[in-house]
């Protein structure tokens, strides 16, 4: 019998509705498993803010820190209420990226997956989805413009200036360049690589590690887009893409647009891995207008259980149990009403009825399957 502590970050808005049925579906996983979990709830985002005064309190620190895994539902206010927080204690600012520094989760799994069941949620034509979309971005999660060193102030013609610097060293580079390489040996063997070296030196220096990884894997065809026109690819062809890497800032915008293609961010789970500890969350926000009201859609919570099954727990089968459940209930029709399109004739159903059917499917799958 194995045992793993599992940290609870549930968060604003609709994350603690979506945290409930992630932990549905723990306490089903440990039914059928010989595993137990501790799950550990702990205060993260502006909810925290609000009740401690910082928005990643020590008490929540210590937690994730005696974690095996961090489960987190998703952060941050509208832009109104953002603004009664300090600037430094704003949740993105004040928990997250301390997290992922902290942790060092520089690998950040981001799968643009649109089976069948979900192919009616896409904006895309039918021809260009085809077969389905099956892609996934791997994020460097904790380098360049989002880490660099930031500097503000008046020139001396009186003007207001910013300095954000993009900074990568090659351990960086070359770290999450191997773990995409691991994933494309796993795949189909083909690996994008997704920069701008025409305009920027990071890239100049990217693309030269690129090449020194590149030996170790001689049966990975090695594909350069550069991110502008990666962009406009993913509209147009998503099934020319298997695996693509690329550096934080390209990933951040990048992955929305997958969700674009797939029709909502909400279906979009992630893993933030890191050497010692990795952390699942929503790609999305916090939507906080629609918090509450028990029709946000728990698919990318779910999913992102499904990842930490997989690549925290050695818990294969299971996650491809899951993976299936959900599918099946979008391939029966239902949905919760922050994904239903309208003139769709989908059966819309709440946050917990999503929860409870997609319990009932797996419940019904072998475990070893
Ligand atoms: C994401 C989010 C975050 C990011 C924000 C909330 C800081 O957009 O995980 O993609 O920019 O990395
Ligand atoms: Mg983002």
């Amino acid at each position: 019998m194995s045992t793993y502590t599992i940290a609870l970050l549930a968060g604003d808005g609709i994350g603690p509705e979506i945290m409930d049925e992630a932990v549905k579906i723990l306490r089903l996983v440990e039914s059928r498993n010989t595993v137990t979990f501790d799950l550990k709830p702990a205060l993260f985002g502006a909810s925290a803010y609000f009740e401690t005064g910082k928005s990643f309190p020590e008490e929540s620190v210590a937690i994730c820190d005696q974690a095996d895994a961090i489960l987190k539902g998703t952060i941050g206010l509208n832009h109104e209420d953002s603004k009664t927080i300090p600037v430094d204690e704003q949740p993105e600012r004040g928990a997250l990226l301390p997290m992922r520094r902290r942790y060092d989760t520089y690998a950040n799994f981001r799968p643009v997956y649109l089976p069948r069941s979900l192919a009616h949620f896409s904006p895309l034509k039918a021809e260009v989805i085809g077969d389905g979309i099956d892609l996934i971005i791997i994020r460097e999660l904790v380098g360049g413009l989002y880490f660099g060193s930031k500097k503000s102030g008046v020139d001396d013609q009186g003007r207001r200036y910013v300095h954000e610097m993009l900074e990568y060293n090659e351990d960086q580079i070359r770290r999450v360049l191997e773990v995409a390489f691991q994933l494309a040996s796993k795949r189909k063997k083909v690996l994008h690589n997704i920069h701008k070296s025409n305009v920027l030196k990071s890239s100049v220096l990217w693309n030269e590690i690129v090449e020194e990884v590149r030996p170790s894997y001689p049966d990975i065809e090695v594909k350069h887009v550069l991110v502008d026109a990666a962009a406009t690819y993913l509209c147009l062809d998503p099934a020319s893409f298997d695996v693509m890497v690329m550096e934080n800032m390209f990933g951040d915008i990048l992955s929305d647009q997958g969700g674009g293609i797939l029709g909502s961010l909400g279906l979009m789970p992630s893993a933030c891995v890191g050497p010692e500890k990795s952390y699942y969350e929503p790609s999305h926000g916090s939507a906080p207008d629609i918090a509450g009201q028990g029709i946000a859609n728990p698919y990318s919570m779910i999913g992102s259980v499904a990842m930490m099954l997989e690549m925290s727990f050695g818990m294969e089968s299971e996650a491809r149990n899951l993976w299936r459940a959900m599918q099946s209930v979008f391939a029966a029709g239902y949905t919760t009403p922050d994904l239903a399109r309208r003139g769709k004739s989908e059966k819309k159903i709440s946050t917990a009825e999503f929860g409870d059917r997609v319990a009932t499917e797996l419940g019904k799958q072998p475990v070893d399957n």
